[in-house]
């Protein structure tokens, strides 16, 4: 059998109206880029002639533009699951153009083979790799490939020239029984692998092999300035700090940490800093900064699902692969971000909050707590299973018109149950074994802005007694003036 080689247009005409599609890779890395775009293509001109064409999208997280920001400006997507951090996307899901249901990224797998969620007709992946005997190596990220291949009736693959073969191997492959049979997943040490350097589906599926030759989408970060390496050297301080104190092992134990230009400075911060020893990651996107970090000897392994770098970084790995073969294997996410294996390894875990309440809960989502900004992505996944659980965030936003710490958070993703320490570039609250009431003197004290700590103040001093001391029809005042003036400063307690 002979692979069926064409063209990304006429890949597309075998998506058809109300098919459920799952994207392959994670992050813009490995994720699709020319079908989704012909697809996109397609839909337009299917609605100029008055025809109907929308598609449901699951992905490992976000894509590129080519997918999701093609596909959303197309209006070619019913509903969408389970991370986007497209501009695009974000305004049509926004206006319930788009049906976007934010989940942890770890569930979408199983929630996919449980029957939870309509099941993927198509699967649309990119790999290094792909032959006749039903073998497709993924390339810079794998996300939810081997389940969407396995239940999907139509393969397409797009055949990255740009992801050379020699990627063949930095792969794990796994997928887990479902209950009742499933057992413990034997990733015991951050670098074990347990399954395959493929995914193996029936050849009879691949329906389509598109021959692309594009570099990954991966955006630049933008250079890390004073904020950030504030918020990096707390981190990296509290650490020490944790690990002097005899509450981290000498040895340390293996970092997890989000996505952003905040977390790639976290991480410039803890391999700059010489009291912390060289040390793995067990995490989801791996970032620009680890891959100088090994070079140094900073990072000894890393465990993502992902290489979310940049074009010329991602060449210098495929350059080098044998010295990064032995240091990186990438996983299915639900691997990467699973909840028993954090627990097992006890990984410290820095997210970063889009806004936290002086009680210690968290919103990494919700923009004045309606509108969509990513999604929860692996956070969560994360954050409750974690060792130690840290959040960063800026103390403020837009120039100080926001305070990134507010009395209570108008979307709730990680609980205060869940969030061991909060970090701004203001410094540290450690909010272990503190009841709520002392959990907001901390952060007040040392996370707030001068220019809000007496407004927060304020706030508390306003409300009754209680064990969470609130005033409800204050709670939300600070989010109110912000929409009414658009400066929180102007809040009055
Ligand atoms: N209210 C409104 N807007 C806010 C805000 C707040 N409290 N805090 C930050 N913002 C805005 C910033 O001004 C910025 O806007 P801009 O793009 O218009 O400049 C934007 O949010 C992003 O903030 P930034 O400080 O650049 O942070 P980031 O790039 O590190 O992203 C999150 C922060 C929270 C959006 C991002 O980390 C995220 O999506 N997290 C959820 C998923 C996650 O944690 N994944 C990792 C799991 S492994």
């Amino acid at each position: 059998m002979s692979l069926p080689f064409m063209s990304a247009a006429e890949a597309a005409q075998l998506v058809h109206n109300g098919d459920v599609v799952g994207m392959g890779g994670f992050t813009p890395a490995g994720a699709p880029k020319e079908v989704p775009t012909a697809i996109a293509h397609m839909a337009q001109a299917m609605h100029e002639r008055g025809e109907e064409f929308k598609i449901g999208i699951y992905t490992g997280a976000s894509t590129g533009d080519s997918c999701d920001g093609e596909l959303a400006r197309a209006q070619a997507i019913s509903f969408r699951s389970p991370y986007q951090s497209s501009k695009d996307m974000r305004t049509e899901l926004n206006a319930q153009h788009i049906h976007y249901f934010d989940m942890h990224l770890s569930e979408l797998a199983q929630n996919l083979r449980y029957g939870f969620l309509p099941r993927p007709t198509v699967a649309i992946v990119e790999a290094c790799i792909v032959n006749e005997r039903g073998e497709i190596v993924p390339t810079a990220g794998v996300g939810i490939i081997p389940t969407i291949c396995r239940l999907a009736d139509r393969i397409i693959v797009e055949l990255n020239e740009a992801m050379p073969p020699v990627m063949r191997g930095i792969h794990d492959i796994y997928e887990p029984a479902d209950p009742p049979m499933r057992r413990e997943i034997p990733v015991y040490h951050v670098g074990d692998r347990i399954g395959t350097d493929c995914v193996r589906v029936d050849p009879k599926k691949i329906v389509a092999v598109v021959r692309t030759n594009r570099p990954n989408e991966v955006g630049k970060f933008t250079p890390s300035d004073e904020t950030t390496e504030k918020i990096g050297a707390n981190v990296a301080q509290f650490l020490e700090n944790e690990m002097h104190a005899g509450r981290i092992p000498k040895q340390f134990l293996p970092i997890q940490s989000g996505v952003g230009n905040i977390a790639n400075a976290v991480l410039g911060a803890l391999g700059e800093n010489k009291h912390i020893p060289p040390f793995t990651m067990y995490t989801e996107v791996i970032q620009d900064s680890v891959v100088g970090l090994m070079k140094e000897g900073r990072v000894t392994f890393a465990s993502g699902c992902s290489l979310t770098i940049g074009a010329e970084l991602l060449q210098d790995i495929i350059d080098h692969m044998d010295f990064f073969r032995s240091r990186i294997v990438l996983r299915p996410q639900e691997i990467s971000n699973n909840p028993e294996v954090a627990r097992r390894l006890g990984l410290i875990t820095i997210n970063t909050a889009l806004e936290a309440d002086i009680f210690g809960n968290i919103n990494s989502t919700h923009v004045c707590g309606t509108k969509m900004m990513n999604g929860i992505g692996g956070s969560g996944d994360f954050t409750r299973n974690a060792y130690i659980s840290i959040f960063t965030t800026p103390s403020t936003a837009k120039g100080g018109a926001i305070s990134s710490i507010v009395p209570m958070v108008s979307h709730l993703d990680h609980s205060e149950h869940s969030v061991k320490v909060l970090i701004t570039e203001q410094g540290i609250a450690d909010l272990r074994g503190k009841s709520p009431i002392q959990r907001a003197h901390t952060i007040i004290d040392n996370c707030v802005a001068p220019e809000y700590k007496e407004m927060m103040r304020a706030y508390l001093a306003s409300a009754k007694t209680a064990h969470t001391p609130h005033n409800l029809s204050l709670a939300l005042a600070m989010h109110e003036e912000f929409l009414r003036s658009g400066d929180m400063r102007n809040t009055k307690f």
